[in-house]
Protein backbone atom coordinates (compact mmCIF):
# COMPACT_ATOMS: atom_id res chain seq x y z
CA UNK A 1 0.00 0.00 0.00
CA UNK A 2 1.35 3.40 -0.58
CA UNK A 3 2.45 6.00 1.96
CA UNK A 4 0.55 9.55 1.57
CA UNK A 5 3.06 10.16 4.50
CA UNK A 6 6.48 10.94 4.99
CA UNK A 7 9.09 10.27 7.06
CA UNK A 8 9.56 14.11 8.08
CA UNK A 9 5.84 14.19 8.65
CA UNK A 10 5.89 11.95 11.89
CA UNK A 11 5.20 13.25 14.98
CA UNK A 12 4.95 9.70 16.82
CA UNK A 13 3.82 12.09 20.16
CA UNK A 14 0.85 13.33 18.39
CA UNK A 15 -0.02 9.63 18.00
CA UNK A 16 0.39 8.56 21.29
CA UNK A 17 -1.69 11.86 22.51
CA UNK A 18 -4.85 10.98 20.11
CA UNK A 19 -4.91 7.71 21.43
CA UNK A 20 -4.26 8.46 24.96
CA UNK A 21 -7.77 10.53 24.34
CA UNK A 22 -9.31 7.93 22.51
CA UNK A 23 -9.26 9.43 18.90
CA UNK A 24 -8.13 7.09 15.87
CA UNK A 25 -5.02 6.73 13.66
CA UNK A 26 -5.45 6.88 9.99
CA UNK A 27 -4.48 3.79 8.05
CA UNK A 28 -1.40 5.76 6.07
CA UNK A 29 -1.16 7.79 9.53
CA UNK A 30 -0.15 3.79 10.57
CA UNK A 31 1.82 2.64 7.48
CA UNK A 32 4.05 6.09 8.04
CA UNK A 33 4.20 4.77 12.09
CA UNK A 34 5.01 1.09 11.26
CA UNK A 35 7.50 1.66 8.72
CA UNK A 36 9.70 4.26 10.97
CA UNK A 37 9.66 1.86 13.57
CA UNK A 38 10.88 -0.45 11.41
CA UNK A 39 13.21 2.13 10.44
CA UNK A 40 14.51 3.01 13.82
CA UNK A 41 13.47 6.23 13.32
CA UNK A 42 10.71 6.08 15.85
CA UNK A 43 12.04 4.93 19.06
CA UNK A 44 10.98 1.90 21.71
CA UNK A 45 10.06 4.24 23.85
CA UNK A 46 7.46 5.97 21.86
CA UNK A 47 6.25 2.74 20.57
CA UNK A 48 5.63 1.46 23.97
CA UNK A 49 3.32 4.11 25.51
CA UNK A 50 1.23 4.02 21.54
CA UNK A 51 0.96 0.08 22.48
CA UNK A 52 -0.31 1.00 25.88
CA UNK A 53 -2.47 3.61 24.75
CA UNK A 54 -3.90 0.85 21.71
CA UNK A 55 -3.91 -1.62 24.63
CA UNK A 56 -5.86 0.70 27.09
CA UNK A 57 -8.04 2.78 24.08
CA UNK A 58 -8.68 -0.80 21.27
CA UNK A 59 -8.26 -0.24 18.38
CA UNK A 60 -11.75 -0.19 15.72
CA UNK A 61 -11.26 -2.59 12.88
CA UNK A 62 -10.14 -0.12 10.34
CA UNK A 63 -7.12 0.35 12.40
CA UNK A 64 -6.42 -2.73 13.43
CA UNK A 65 -6.57 -3.82 9.42
CA UNK A 66 -4.12 -0.67 8.87
CA UNK A 67 -1.99 -2.18 11.83
CA UNK A 68 -1.89 -5.50 10.35
CA UNK A 69 -1.43 -4.32 6.70
CA UNK A 70 1.44 -2.12 7.69
CA UNK A 71 3.56 -4.59 9.73
CA UNK A 72 2.79 -6.82 7.08
CA UNK A 73 4.45 -4.25 4.21
CA UNK A 74 7.28 -3.77 6.42
CA UNK A 75 8.84 -7.18 5.12
CA UNK A 76 8.54 -9.42 2.06
CA UNK A 77 6.24 -12.20 1.19
CA UNK A 78 7.52 -15.40 0.53
CA UNK A 79 6.24 -15.99 -2.86
CA UNK A 80 5.77 -19.85 -3.16
CA UNK A 81 2.76 -19.37 -5.90
CA UNK A 82 4.82 -21.75 -8.39
CA UNK A 83 4.38 -24.74 -6.23
CA UNK A 84 2.18 -26.95 -6.58
CA UNK A 85 1.17 -27.94 -3.22
CA UNK A 86 -0.98 -26.13 -1.17
CA UNK A 87 0.40 -24.14 1.42
CA UNK A 88 -0.92 -24.10 5.30
CA UNK A 89 0.37 -23.25 8.64
CA UNK A 90 -0.78 -23.29 11.83
CA UNK A 91 -0.25 -20.57 14.27
CA UNK A 92 -1.54 -20.61 18.38
CA UNK A 93 -2.18 -17.32 20.47
CA UNK A 94 0.42 -18.93 22.71
CA UNK A 95 0.56 -21.63 25.83
CA UNK A 96 2.23 -23.21 28.43
CA UNK A 97 3.79 -26.58 27.11
CA UNK A 98 2.23 -26.06 23.79
CA UNK A 99 4.64 -27.75 21.63
CA UNK A 100 1.73 -28.58 18.91
CA UNK A 101 3.53 -26.42 16.03
CA UNK A 102 6.81 -29.11 16.87
CA UNK A 103 4.95 -31.85 16.17
CA UNK A 104 2.63 -30.74 13.16
CA UNK A 105 4.93 -28.75 11.01
CA UNK A 106 7.01 -31.83 9.83
CA UNK A 107 3.44 -34.12 10.25
CA UNK A 108 1.53 -32.14 7.74
CA UNK A 109 4.55 -31.31 5.71
CA UNK A 110 4.94 -35.47 5.11
CA UNK A 111 1.79 -35.63 3.90
CA UNK A 112 2.52 -33.68 0.75
CA UNK A 113 1.27 -30.01 2.32
CA UNK A 114 3.81 -26.86 2.29
CA UNK A 115 4.31 -25.52 6.16
CA UNK A 116 6.15 -22.05 5.57
CA UNK A 117 6.00 -21.82 9.46
CA UNK A 118 7.04 -18.22 10.98
CA UNK A 119 7.44 -18.69 14.79
CA UNK A 120 7.76 -16.22 17.73
CA UNK A 121 9.23 -16.18 21.23
CA UNK A 122 8.23 -16.90 24.08
CA UNK A 123 5.66 -14.04 25.27
CA UNK A 124 4.72 -13.08 28.68
CA UNK A 125 4.45 -16.64 30.66
CA UNK A 126 4.26 -18.32 27.47
CA UNK A 127 6.56 -20.42 25.67
CA UNK A 128 8.06 -19.68 21.78
CA UNK A 129 8.52 -22.09 19.12
CA UNK A 130 11.56 -20.26 18.19
CA UNK A 131 13.22 -21.00 22.00
CA UNK A 132 12.26 -24.14 21.49
CA UNK A 133 14.19 -24.83 18.25
CA UNK A 134 17.14 -22.95 19.64
CA UNK A 135 17.63 -25.55 22.30
CA UNK A 136 18.39 -28.26 19.07
CA UNK A 137 22.49 -28.59 18.89
CA UNK A 138 23.22 -25.45 15.78
CA UNK A 139 19.59 -25.22 15.10
CA UNK A 140 19.06 -21.84 12.92
CA UNK A 141 15.76 -19.89 13.02
CA UNK A 142 17.16 -16.92 11.13
CA UNK A 143 16.79 -18.24 7.60
CA UNK A 144 16.96 -15.68 4.85
CA UNK A 145 14.18 -15.40 2.72
CA UNK A 146 15.55 -17.31 -0.16
CA UNK A 147 16.58 -19.82 2.10
CA UNK A 148 13.24 -20.27 3.60
CA UNK A 149 11.65 -20.73 -0.20
CA UNK A 150 14.38 -22.94 -1.04
CA UNK A 151 14.14 -25.25 1.80
CA UNK A 152 10.76 -25.41 1.35
CA UNK A 153 10.80 -25.95 -2.22
CA UNK A 154 12.90 -29.15 -1.59
CA UNK A 155 11.49 -30.21 1.98
CA UNK A 156 7.87 -28.94 1.91
CA UNK A 157 8.73 -27.32 5.50
CA UNK A 158 10.92 -24.50 7.38
CA UNK A 159 10.73 -23.45 10.58
CA UNK A 160 12.16 -19.79 11.08
CA UNK A 161 11.64 -16.74 12.70
CA UNK A 162 11.25 -13.30 11.72
CA UNK A 163 14.44 -11.45 10.29
CA UNK A 164 14.99 -7.87 8.66
CA UNK A 165 12.61 -9.68 5.22
CA UNK A 166 9.91 -11.70 7.09
CA UNK A 167 7.85 -9.37 9.25
CA UNK A 168 10.68 -7.35 10.79
CA UNK A 169 8.19 -4.98 12.71
CA UNK A 170 6.15 -7.40 14.37
CA UNK A 171 9.46 -8.97 15.20
CA UNK A 172 10.21 -5.39 17.03
CA UNK A 173 6.74 -5.10 18.49
CA UNK A 174 6.50 -8.59 19.41
CA UNK A 175 9.57 -7.70 21.64
CA UNK A 176 8.76 -4.89 22.74
CA UNK A 177 4.79 -5.78 24.24
CA UNK A 178 6.39 -8.56 26.01
CA UNK A 179 8.29 -6.17 28.00
CA UNK A 180 5.78 -3.46 28.69
CA UNK A 181 2.65 -5.37 29.14
CA UNK A 182 0.72 -4.92 26.39
CA UNK A 183 0.35 -8.47 24.95
CA UNK A 184 -3.19 -9.48 26.14
CA UNK A 185 -4.91 -6.97 23.41
CA UNK A 186 -7.59 -8.70 20.61
CA UNK A 187 -6.54 -6.13 18.02
CA UNK A 188 -2.66 -6.15 19.07
CA UNK A 189 -2.73 -10.27 18.67
CA UNK A 190 -4.57 -10.42 15.68
CA UNK A 191 -2.40 -7.65 14.06
CA UNK A 192 0.88 -9.25 14.80
CA UNK A 193 -0.34 -13.11 14.32
CA UNK A 194 -2.13 -12.71 11.12
CA UNK A 195 0.71 -10.28 9.55
CA UNK A 196 3.32 -13.08 10.14
CA UNK A 197 1.05 -15.72 8.86
CA UNK A 198 -0.23 -13.43 5.52
CA UNK A 199 3.93 -12.80 4.89
CA UNK A 200 4.34 -16.49 4.34
CA UNK A 201 2.05 -16.95 1.06
CA UNK A 202 -0.48 -18.77 2.20
CA UNK A 203 -3.60 -20.93 1.17
CA UNK A 204 -4.99 -21.77 3.96
CA UNK A 205 -4.42 -21.08 7.92
CA UNK A 206 -5.35 -22.62 11.15
CA UNK A 207 -5.33 -20.52 14.61
CA UNK A 208 -5.01 -22.58 17.80
CA UNK A 209 -6.69 -19.72 20.00
CA UNK A 210 -6.39 -20.81 23.90
CA UNK A 211 -9.06 -19.95 26.16
CA UNK A 212 -8.56 -20.71 30.41
CA UNK A 213 -6.65 -19.35 32.96
CA UNK A 214 -3.21 -19.59 31.15
CA UNK A 215 -4.22 -17.59 27.73
CA UNK A 216 -3.67 -14.30 27.17
CA UNK A 217 -7.50 -13.79 26.51
CA UNK A 218 -8.89 -16.46 29.87
CA UNK A 219 -12.70 -16.23 29.21
CA UNK A 220 -14.16 -17.70 26.75
CA UNK A 221 -16.32 -14.86 25.30
CA UNK A 222 -13.09 -13.37 24.89
CA UNK A 223 -11.27 -16.21 23.17
CA UNK A 224 -14.28 -16.62 20.35
CA UNK A 225 -13.85 -12.63 19.72
CA UNK A 226 -9.88 -13.39 19.51
CA UNK A 227 -11.00 -16.21 16.83
CA UNK A 228 -13.29 -14.05 15.07
CA UNK A 229 -11.64 -11.43 14.62
CA UNK A 230 -8.70 -13.09 13.13
CA UNK A 231 -10.56 -15.54 10.79
CA UNK A 232 -12.29 -12.26 9.56
CA UNK A 233 -8.73 -11.24 8.89
CA UNK A 234 -7.08 -13.91 7.38
CA UNK A 235 -10.07 -14.99 4.98
CA UNK A 236 -10.53 -10.91 3.64
CA UNK A 237 -7.08 -10.87 2.77
CA UNK A 238 -7.66 -13.85 0.55
CA UNK A 239 -6.34 -16.83 2.57
CA UNK A 240 -8.97 -19.30 4.01
CA UNK A 241 -8.80 -19.17 7.59
CA UNK A 242 -10.80 -21.37 10.36
CA UNK A 243 -9.49 -21.37 14.07
CA UNK A 244 -10.36 -23.88 17.08
CA UNK A 245 -10.29 -22.89 20.65
CA UNK A 246 -8.36 -25.00 22.67
CA UNK A 247 -7.94 -25.47 26.26
CA UNK A 248 -5.32 -23.40 28.23
CA UNK A 249 -6.65 -23.94 31.89
CA UNK A 250 -3.51 -26.66 32.68
CA UNK A 251 -0.23 -26.96 30.63
CA UNK A 252 -0.49 -28.87 27.04
CA UNK A 253 1.39 -32.36 27.37
CA UNK A 254 3.89 -33.03 30.47
CA UNK A 255 6.70 -31.19 29.40
CA UNK A 256 7.22 -27.32 29.55
CA UNK A 257 10.22 -26.10 29.15
CA UNK A 258 12.41 -25.47 25.65
CA UNK A 259 14.61 -28.29 25.19
CA UNK A 260 12.02 -30.70 27.68
CA UNK A 261 9.48 -29.50 24.70
CA UNK A 262 11.30 -30.26 22.14
CA UNK A 263 12.28 -34.46 23.58
CA UNK A 264 8.45 -34.90 24.20
CA UNK A 265 7.47 -33.19 20.46
CA UNK A 266 10.03 -36.18 19.38
CA UNK A 267 8.14 -38.87 21.28
CA UNK A 268 4.81 -37.72 19.61
CA UNK A 269 6.68 -37.93 16.50
CA UNK A 270 7.32 -41.31 17.64
CA UNK A 271 3.96 -42.54 18.48
CA UNK A 272 4.41 -42.14 22.16
CA UNK A 273 3.31 -38.70 22.58
CA UNK A 274 0.49 -37.48 25.64
CA UNK A 275 -3.02 -38.11 25.21
CA UNK A 276 -3.97 -34.65 25.65
CA UNK A 277 -1.33 -32.91 23.02
CA UNK A 278 -2.01 -35.65 20.37
CA UNK A 279 -5.69 -34.62 20.37
CA UNK A 280 -5.13 -30.95 20.10
CA UNK A 281 -2.15 -32.01 17.33
CA UNK A 282 -4.78 -33.93 15.76
CA UNK A 283 -7.45 -31.79 15.78
CA UNK A 284 -5.39 -28.52 14.45
CA UNK A 285 -4.03 -31.19 11.77
CA UNK A 286 -7.37 -32.18 10.59
CA UNK A 287 -8.31 -28.71 9.67
CA UNK A 288 -4.78 -28.55 8.06
CA UNK A 289 -5.43 -30.90 5.75
CA UNK A 290 -9.20 -30.80 5.32
CA UNK A 291 -8.29 -26.67 4.44
CA UNK A 292 -5.21 -28.50 1.87
CA UNK A 293 -7.57 -30.37 0.21
CA UNK A 294 -5.62 -33.56 1.08
CA UNK A 295 -8.31 -34.78 2.85
CA UNK A 296 -11.63 -34.54 2.15
CA UNK A 297 -12.96 -35.70 5.97
CA UNK A 298 -11.71 -35.74 9.30
CA UNK A 299 -11.80 -39.43 9.84
CA UNK A 300 -9.24 -39.68 6.50
CA UNK A 301 -6.93 -36.56 7.35
CA UNK A 302 -6.96 -38.19 11.23
CA UNK A 303 -6.04 -41.72 9.52
CA UNK A 304 -2.85 -40.08 7.61
CA UNK A 305 -1.78 -38.69 10.45
CA UNK A 306 -1.31 -41.84 12.64
CA UNK A 307 0.00 -43.30 9.43
CA UNK A 308 2.60 -41.01 8.88
CA UNK A 309 3.21 -41.26 12.29
CA UNK A 310 3.35 -45.05 12.62
CA UNK A 311 5.30 -45.32 9.41
CA UNK A 312 8.06 -43.16 10.69
CA UNK A 313 7.42 -40.26 7.71
CA UNK A 314 6.32 -37.72 10.22
CA UNK A 315 9.86 -38.06 12.47
CA UNK A 316 11.84 -38.37 9.39
CA UNK A 317 10.83 -35.21 7.85
CA UNK A 318 11.86 -33.56 11.55
CA UNK A 319 15.31 -34.66 10.84
CA UNK A 320 15.37 -33.59 7.99
CA UNK A 321 14.08 -30.21 8.71
CA UNK A 322 16.54 -29.62 11.45
CA UNK A 323 19.79 -31.17 9.31
CA UNK A 324 18.71 -28.34 6.97
CA UNK A 325 18.73 -25.77 9.28
CA UNK A 326 22.21 -26.64 10.83
CA UNK A 327 20.90 -28.56 13.38
CA UNK A 328 21.65 -32.02 14.89
CA UNK A 329 19.24 -34.83 13.26
CA UNK A 330 20.48 -37.15 15.37
CA UNK A 331 18.15 -35.69 18.36
CA UNK A 332 15.50 -37.65 16.31
CA UNK A 333 16.79 -40.48 17.40
CA UNK A 334 18.57 -39.95 20.63
CA UNK A 335 17.18 -37.20 22.64
CA UNK A 336 19.94 -37.50 25.10
CA UNK A 337 21.81 -35.26 21.93
CA UNK A 338 19.82 -32.10 23.70
CA UNK A 339 21.72 -29.38 26.40
CA UNK A 340 20.79 -31.26 29.64
CA UNK A 341 19.64 -29.23 33.14
CA UNK A 342 23.08 -29.27 35.90
CA UNK A 343 20.19 -30.17 38.59
CA UNK A 344 17.23 -31.87 38.80
CA UNK A 345 14.72 -32.85 41.31
CA UNK A 346 11.46 -34.73 42.24
CA UNK A 347 8.48 -32.41 43.54
CA UNK A 348 5.99 -34.61 45.46
CA UNK A 349 2.38 -34.51 46.34
CA UNK A 350 2.34 -32.56 49.96
CA UNK A 351 -1.15 -34.43 51.13
CA UNK A 352 -3.68 -36.96 49.99
CA UNK A 353 -6.71 -35.80 47.85
CA UNK A 354 -7.42 -34.95 44.15
CA UNK A 355 -5.27 -32.67 41.73
CA UNK A 356 -7.81 -29.50 41.14
CA UNK A 357 -5.50 -27.57 39.56
CA UNK A 358 -2.28 -27.19 37.44
CA UNK A 359 -1.86 -23.58 36.71
CA UNK A 360 -0.27 -23.05 33.48
CA UNK A 361 0.22 -19.19 34.19
CA UNK A 362 2.14 -20.17 37.58
CA UNK A 363 4.41 -22.74 35.60
CA UNK A 364 5.24 -20.32 32.93
CA UNK A 365 6.47 -17.86 35.28
CA UNK A 366 8.36 -20.85 36.88
CA UNK A 367 10.48 -21.27 33.99
CA UNK A 368 11.32 -17.67 33.64
CA UNK A 369 12.00 -17.75 37.26
CA UNK A 370 14.36 -20.59 36.14
CA UNK A 371 16.03 -18.75 33.43
CA UNK A 372 14.05 -20.51 30.60
CA UNK A 373 12.21 -17.06 29.48
CA UNK A 374 12.34 -13.36 29.48
CA UNK A 375 11.91 -10.51 31.55
CA UNK A 376 13.72 -7.88 29.30
CA UNK A 377 14.03 -7.61 25.76
CA UNK A 378 17.92 -8.87 26.17
CA UNK A 379 17.59 -11.95 28.30
CA UNK A 380 19.42 -14.84 26.90
CA UNK A 381 17.32 -18.29 27.63
CA UNK A 382 18.60 -21.24 29.41
CA UNK A 383 17.07 -24.18 27.20
CA UNK A 384 17.82 -27.07 29.61
CA UNK A 385 15.38 -25.90 32.40
CA UNK A 386 11.50 -26.53 32.80
CA UNK A 387 9.30 -29.18 34.44
CA UNK A 388 7.71 -32.51 33.74
CA UNK A 389 4.58 -32.37 35.04
CA UNK A 390 3.19 -35.76 35.40
CA UNK A 391 -0.07 -34.84 37.74
CA UNK A 392 -2.89 -33.78 35.95
CA UNK A 393 -6.35 -31.76 37.24
CA UNK A 394 -8.25 -34.93 38.49
CA UNK A 395 -5.61 -37.54 39.38
CA UNK A 396 -6.40 -39.05 42.61
CA UNK A 397 -2.99 -38.93 44.79
CA UNK A 398 -1.30 -39.87 47.76
CA UNK A 399 0.88 -38.18 50.15
CA UNK A 400 4.29 -38.28 49.10
CA UNK A 401 3.42 -39.16 45.40
CA UNK A 402 5.65 -37.61 42.61
CA UNK A 403 4.00 -35.04 41.20
CA UNK A 404 6.26 -33.37 38.85
CA UNK A 405 10.41 -33.28 38.06
CA UNK A 406 11.84 -29.84 38.64
CA UNK A 407 14.96 -28.99 36.06
CA UNK A 408 17.46 -26.02 37.01
CA UNK A 409 20.78 -25.18 36.75
CA UNK A 410 21.91 -25.03 40.36
CA UNK A 411 20.10 -25.42 43.79
CA UNK A 412 18.84 -22.13 43.11
CA UNK A 413 17.04 -22.94 40.48
CA UNK A 414 15.61 -25.79 41.78
CA UNK A 415 14.20 -24.09 45.10
CA UNK A 416 12.82 -21.63 42.41
CA UNK A 417 10.88 -24.55 40.51
CA UNK A 418 9.84 -26.08 43.43
CA UNK A 419 7.77 -22.41 44.24
CA UNK A 420 6.54 -22.29 41.49
CA UNK A 421 5.13 -26.06 41.64
CA UNK A 422 3.84 -25.32 45.20
CA UNK A 423 1.93 -22.30 43.64
CA UNK A 424 0.62 -24.12 40.29
CA UNK A 425 0.00 -27.56 41.49
CA UNK A 426 -3.58 -27.97 44.00
CA UNK A 427 -4.58 -30.65 45.93
CA UNK A 428 -7.90 -30.58 47.22
CA UNK A 429 -11.07 -33.42 48.28
CA UNK A 430 -12.46 -32.65 44.75
CA UNK A 431 -11.24 -31.35 41.68
CA UNK A 432 -12.33 -28.65 39.36
CA UNK A 433 -14.13 -29.98 36.04
CA UNK A 434 -11.06 -28.93 33.09
CA UNK A 435 -12.17 -27.10 30.15
CA UNK A 436 -12.76 -29.40 26.92
CA UNK A 437 -9.53 -30.08 25.33
CA UNK A 438 -11.19 -28.18 21.94
CA UNK A 439 -14.30 -26.54 22.49
CA UNK A 440 -15.31 -24.49 19.66
CA UNK A 441 -14.68 -24.29 15.67
CA UNK A 442 -14.96 -20.77 14.38
CA UNK A 443 -15.00 -20.26 10.32
CA UNK A 444 -15.72 -17.00 8.21
CA UNK A 445 -19.33 -19.03 8.77
CA UNK A 446 -20.01 -18.81 12.12
CA UNK A 447 -18.97 -20.59 15.60
CA UNK A 448 -19.93 -24.17 15.89
CA UNK A 449 -19.41 -25.65 19.18
CA UNK A 450 -17.98 -29.13 19.01
CA UNK A 451 -19.60 -31.88 21.13
CA UNK A 452 -17.61 -34.91 22.74
CA UNK A 453 -17.26 -36.74 20.07
CA UNK A 454 -16.39 -33.71 17.37
CA UNK A 455 -13.70 -32.76 19.25
CA UNK A 456 -12.44 -35.93 19.93
CA UNK A 457 -12.36 -36.70 15.85
N1 LIG B 1 1.39 -14.65 19.26
C1 LIG B 1 1.81 -13.71 18.37
O1 LIG B 1 2.42 -14.04 17.36
N2 LIG B 1 1.53 -12.43 18.62
C2 LIG B 1 0.87 -12.02 19.72
O2 LIG B 1 0.65 -10.84 19.88
C3 LIG B 1 0.44 -13.00 20.65
C4 LIG B 1 0.71 -14.32 20.40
Amino acid sequence: MPHSLSSSHIDARAFIERKREGGRIAPAEWHALIRDYADGIVPDYQMSALMMACFLRGLDTGEMTALMEAMLASGATIDLTHLAAPRVDKHSTGGVGDKVSLVLAPLIAALGVAVPMVSGRGLGHTGGTLDKLESIPGFRTRLTLAEARAQVERLGCAMIGQTAEIAPADRKLYALRDATATVESIPLIAASIVSKKLAEGLTGLVLDVKRGSGAFMPELARGLELARTMVELGTTHGVPTVALLTAMDRPLGRACGNALEIEEAIHALHGEGPADLMEVTFALGTEMLLLAGVARTADAARFAMTDAIRGGAAARKLAEIIEAQGGNPGVVEDPAVLPQAAACEIFTAVREGVVARVEPRAVGRGIIALGGGRTTVEDTVDPTVGFVISASPGDRVSSGEPLATVFARDAEGIAAGMAALREAITIADAAVAPLPLVSHRVTASGVEELGAHRAAV
